[in-house]
């Protein structure tokens, strides 16, 4: 059984987490070390895959090899952040399906809004890998999650890079079944919904914009 919340901690992805934290990291190094960080917890995310051993043959000879088994994949990228994750893991898991589940925050009420959804065919045969890289008050991965299951999908992860109590314990209540994968459960949002210490708003520091 998967534990609700895994903080993946290997040095790599530690190290570079820090400096994306950083905040003259300029968005050109930011983006490259998403990209880099995503590789490292795509193999976190998907560590317990399981495998089934088939008979090949190699120049050498024959033998029994394992390869993946079980449900294929679906990547879901929680728009707009959620694409600065999704290439690296693409990356490395190429022949997953990838779908695009659009939320914007309503900065006053900080609720999500819902403006796109695109999802893979038979999303109940798959198991499906939301990403979005900060899980802030939770609010959109909540609705995200909703909005998966309504589509068909009963065996979802949630792969964030920064991850807030207050996100984790609202994902708890409401998605018990799904469980999040992290770089770093930091301390705690501040009174605007920013993860602290955070690295500011990810869309921003990837895309080189302003709220
Ligand atoms: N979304 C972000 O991009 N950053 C935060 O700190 C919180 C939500």
């Amino acid at each position: 059984m998967t534990s609700h919340l895994t903080v993946l901690n290997h040095p790599l992805v530690q190290h570079k987490l820090t400096l994306m934290r950083k905040k003259e990291t300029p968005s050109s190094t930011f983006r490259q070390l998403l990209w880099e960080t995503s590789m490292l917890l795509a193999y976190g995310v998907t560590d317990d895959l399981p495998l089934v051993e088939v008979t090949i043959d190699t120049p050498v000879c024959r033998t029994r090899s394992p390869i993946l088994a079980g449900k294929k994949l679906a990547l879901i990228s929680i728009l707009r952040a959620g694409n600065g994750l999704l290439d690296g893991i693409l990356e490395v898991i190429p022949a997953a399906r990838v779908g695009f589940v659009g939320m914007y925050r309503d900065e006053e009420t900080l609720e999500p809004v819902e403006y796109y959804c695109k999802v893979p065919a038979e999303l109940e045969n798959r198991l499906v890998i939301a990403v979005d890289p900060m899980l802030a008050t939770g609010n959109s991965s909540v609705a995200a999650i909703d909005r998966l299951k309504k589509e068909g999908a009963s065996e979802i992860r949630l792969l964030c890079l920064l991850a807030a109590p207050e996100g984790v314990a609202r994902m708890k209540e409401a998605h018990p079944d799904v469980p999040i994968f992290t770089a770093s459960l930091d301390e705690k949002l501040n009174e605007h919904g920013y993860i602290v210490p955070g690295l500011g708003d990810a869309g921003d520091r990837m895309f080189g914009t302003q709220s």
